[in-house]
């Protein structure tokens, strides 16, 4: 199926309109989602820029829900991401984000373990304790890196300890899922053509997984009281093989690290052009914690897209009508910003009622995982910034990640008045 009458829309595959202004962006997907909400992007097979066989951009709120909700017609499992992957690479990527039932389900409900409430209200106290020794850390500095400082080694330290991963391996963690997450920029891969990237993505993936697969060992060896023994060495229960561990950390570190990171870092940012709400959240945490988080994960919307593949000829969405093996790609940060669902769409307010967004994903069988986790993390840290550092602000543009797929903060300066922060 083509879209012959319309213009065919090239901005959405092109990194470098990436690095554009946000608003420009934003904007540019508001003419989309009110003039040609579904455009079709054209394959792209140019040399020295990343290829894929053209793709279904989804642009409205109602899409994306959807689609999401109707595994059968629309599958995750022929991959989730618009540039095409190496065979090699979705190795280290394919987790259950790219497969669908019976597998998923199967191994959903293994990696459920770690995820359940209880296990998250162990965790309250662990996420209480780093966030305030990493503001301690900073805290008579007056002017720090936020994202390098707080925003990046805090959910990476919480998912190493829930998995009981040595801190010594935290730097090496922390530098190979940049290059995975962050591959289609030239800050953690300088050499960008599409073989080094791969190359690169490739090593980074070797690396994290030799570490997961020999940890995995370890505990099948010898169990512990962590994450990894219960995934790994469950007695009497469905345990993962130590080649499925590992995979399932590089998602767990990508999905979920880099994705918090950036909503803690575009938090600061919102807290910095929206006073008001700064003022408003200050007044009153127990009334505004939650909501504000809300507001944070949809204002940010940290990841841009994921995709899925049409499974049969003839699956339709509204009067669309598809072929089998079509791709279709959500756009969440434009779901997110559908005037139709929430007014006044750019604005940062923490008192939107509803606020049913979808930058968790929207409800269905690959919903995020993490995302009692996210809101744990991010209902710690900003209410305790407020008042270990409550003149904290951020300076300046954030420096974004050339990415079309995860709304990435690299760096961002904040700067507050210098103080002495107990760590404990
Ligand atoms: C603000 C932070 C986060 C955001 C914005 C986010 C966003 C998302 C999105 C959009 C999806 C895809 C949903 C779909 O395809 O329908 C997803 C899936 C997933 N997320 Fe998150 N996530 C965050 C935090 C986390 C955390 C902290 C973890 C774990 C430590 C995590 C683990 C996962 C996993 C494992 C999946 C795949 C689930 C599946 O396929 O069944 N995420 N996330």
């Amino acid at each position: 199926m083509t879209s012959t009458e319309q213009r065919p829309v090239r901005e959405l595959d092109d990194l470098s309109w990436w690095t554009h202004p946000v608003e420009e962006r934003d904007a540019f997907f508001a003419r989309l989602r009110a003039e040609d909400p579904r455009p079709f992007v054209p394959a792209r097979h140019e040399p020295g820029s990343p290829r894929h066989d053209g793709f279904w951009a989804l642009t409205r709120y109602e899409d994306v829900k959807e689609v999401s909700r109707r595994e059968e017609d629309f599958c995750s499992g022929e991959g989730t991401q618009i540039f095409d992957q190496p065979p090699r690479l979705r190795e280290y990527r394919g987790s259950i984000i790219d497969m669908d039932n019976p597998e998923h389900a199967r191994l959903r409900k293994i990696v459920n373990r770690g995820f359940t409430p209880r296990s998250l209200e162990v965790l309250r106290e662990d996420v209480a304790r780093t966030t305030r020794a990493l503001i301690a850390s900073v805290a008579e500095q007056g002017e720090i890196d936020f994202t390098t400082a707080v925003a990046a080694p805090l959910p990476l330290r919480i998912v190493n300890n829930m998995l009981g991963i040595p801190a010594e391996h935290e730097q090496y963690i922390f530098e190979q899922t940049n290059i995975i997450m962050g591959a289609s920029d030239p800050e953690y891969v300088p050499d960008q053509s599409p073989r080094a990237v791969a190359a690169a993505v490739e090593a980074a993936g070797e690396g994290l997984a030799a570490l997961l697969s020999e940890l995995a060992e370890a505990r099948i060896a010898e169990p512990r009281d962590d994450l990894i023994t219960k995934l790994v060495a469950a007695r009497g229960e469905e345990v993962l093989t130590p080649a499925e561990m590992a995979r399932f950390f590089i998602l767990l570190v990508g999905a979920g690290n880099e994705t918090t990171r950036n909503a803690i870092s575009h938090g600061l940012l919102a807290l910095t052009r929206f006073p008001d709400q700064r003022e408003l959240w200050r007044s009153d945490p127990a009334t505004y914690t939650g909501p504000a988080v809300e507001e944070m994960v949809r204002w940010a919307s940290p990841v841009l897209h994921f995709r899925r593949t049409v499974t049969n000829d003839g699956v339709r969405l509204g009067e669309q009508e598809f072929n089998q093996g079509d791709k279709v790609v959500l756009w969440y940060r434009s779901a997110n910003q559908d005037e139709d669902v929430f007014p006044d769409a750019t604005r940062f307010d923490i008192r939107r009622r509803p606020n049913a967004h979808l930058g968790f994903g929207a409800p269905g069988p690959h919903f995020c995982l993490g995302a009692n986790l996210a809101r744990l993390e991010l209902s710690v840290v900003f209410p305790m910034l407020l008042e270990l550092l409550p003149d904290i602000e951020a300076v300046g543009e954030p420096q974004l990640l050339r990415s079309n797929l995860l709304h990435g903060i690299k760096h961002l300066q904040a700067r507050f008045t210098p103080t002495t922060v107990a760590a404990s």
